[in-house]
């Protein structure tokens, strides 16, 4: 049978790798696809030719994207550029040509899967995004078609690559954020903007996606609460550390009797949990289903090769599936998309959580006594408490607490009551914590 012939928009990172896996797996990948993937059409501005093994397999390189997503050839589209940018315009306009296309982007996905699902519903084409979430691990297939029996109460993942490189390095190594932010540009792991990294944003997309595809609702990007991990102090990552906690920068969405909590910030975990372990640019994802109970996904959660992993396999299974009844397809968001419910997503404020406090506190009787006192009146119950030795001449020492589970909207008016004591030096560090047992 004649080969697929595809185009592919982008030879970066992920481009260049997906040239390399389809060039040295090609053997394989066509005994398992049923057909060959030749890379008719590619089109980049600037790329690095000698380290791209494969690229001479490559029918034609030009530099017009819009002239591969409309070359009649081509039967995929593979979209690696990133943005929203023209991205969005080339993947509807692939779909409107009636091409199938397979791509990494999970700002597109989070924020326009839905028109674009909609748009290759309509026509007949099939969209694969496994690369779009968690790099190598096929997370999107998890939990779309292995997990399928389940009813899915929670995940909680740690889902960005280079968030994940910066704390590890930080906390093992002492090394400072921005020195160890360069590295993960240099290697190809942050955001064209590394600010959607280090501030959350690209987590909140890949968590929107998950979200959607366990709980069965429409992609809702603009209800995910983001909080990103510069403001963590090395001394909360030690203190951390002396209360048996590890802090990550973790995507977590839940299903409550009251709606879908959908959260992005650094929390506090045990430490002996295996995704507290989960270090340098490796991703986990865990997810609670109610036949399955807990399971783990881990793996590469950045980098050329293994988001090209991703890329391939979901080529793999166009062209698997090429010829079937697009009725019978597997649905872009796992559940039929006439399916989708309208379930509300909860305001972070209703939240539920526990809460790791660190406030500086004058030194003197009754202090520690008060803002115990603050947070009884509030309903919050403490878990544990711990007053650090003043250094030299401090007046002030820091105050750790750990807290049970509380609505987010009651921690808050504790913190502005604590804030507003005189006894309380600068703002209340808070950091949310999850126990994450199965
Ligand atoms: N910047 C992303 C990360 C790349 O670091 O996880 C993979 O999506």
């Amino acid at each position: 049978m004649e080969p697929v012939k595809i185009g592919l928009l982008g030879l970066g990172t992920v481009g260049s790798g997906t040239v390399i896996v389809l060039t040295r797996n090609a053997g394989e990948i066509a005994r398992r696809a049923g057909r060959g993937i030749e890379i008719a059409h590619a089109a980049a501005r600037e790329y690095k030719r000698d380290a791209i093994t494969g690229i001479e397999h490559i029918g034609r390189i030009g530099e017009d994207a819009f002239a591969v997503v409309d070359d009649p050839e081509v039967e995929i589209v593979v979209e690696l550029i990133g943005g929203y940018s023209p991205a969005k315009e080339l993947v509807l306009r692939a779909i409107a040509n009636g091409k199938h296309v397979v791509t990494a982007n999970k700002a597109l996905i989070a924020r326009h899967g839905n028109e674009i699902f909609a748009a290759a519903r309509a026509r007949g084409v099939m969209v694969g995004f496994e690369a779009a979430v968690a790099g190598g691990i096929p997370i999107i297939k998890a939990l779309r078609e292995g997990l399928a029996a389940n009813h899915i109460e929670w995940i909680a993942g740690i889902i960005n690559g280079t968030g994940n490189f910066i704390l590890t390095e930080m906390r093992d190594k002492g090394r400072d954020f921005a020195d160890v932010l360069k590295e993960a540009q240099a290697r190809g792991y942050a955001e064209a903007d590394p600010t959607f990294d280090v501030e959350g944003i690209d987590a909140a997309h890949k968590l929107t996606i998950l979200a959607s595809l366990a709980f069965g609702i429409p992609l809702q990007f603009e209800r995910c609460f983001t909080e990103g991990i510069s403001r963590i102090e090395a001394q909360d990552v030690a203190y951390a550390e002396q209360l048996g906690y590890r802090i990550k920068h973790l995507g977590i969405a839940r299903r409550c009797p009251e709606g879908i909590e959908l959260r992005v910030h650094p929390t506090l975990i045990p430490h002996r949990r295996l995704i507290a372990n989960v270090d340098g640019v490796m991703n986990a994802v865990l997810v609670k289903g109610d036949a399955v109970g807990p399971t783990l996904y881990y793996g590469a959660g950045a980098g050329s090769l293994p988001t090209a992993s991703s890329v391939v396999a979901d080529l793999v299974d166009v062209v698997r599936a090429l010829t079937t009844d697009p009725n019978n397809r597997v649905p872009h968001l796992a559940f039929q998309p006439d399916e989708l419910a309208d379930t509300p997503i909860l305001p972070m404020d209703q939240v539920e959580t526990a809460y790791y406090l660190r406030m500086m506190a004058r030194d003197e009787p009754g202090v520690m006594a008060r803002i115990a006192s603050i947070l009884g009146e509030q309903g919050i119950s403490i878990e544990a408490i711990q007053q650090k030795e003043p250094g030299e001449g401090d007046t002030h020492v820091p105050l750790v607490m750990l807290t049970h589970r509380v609505r987010e909207g009651q921690m808050n008016q504790a913190i502005a009551r604590i804030e507003a004591q005189g006894s309380v030096q600068g703002a209340v560090m808070r950091i949310r914590m999850e126990n994450l047992a199965g």
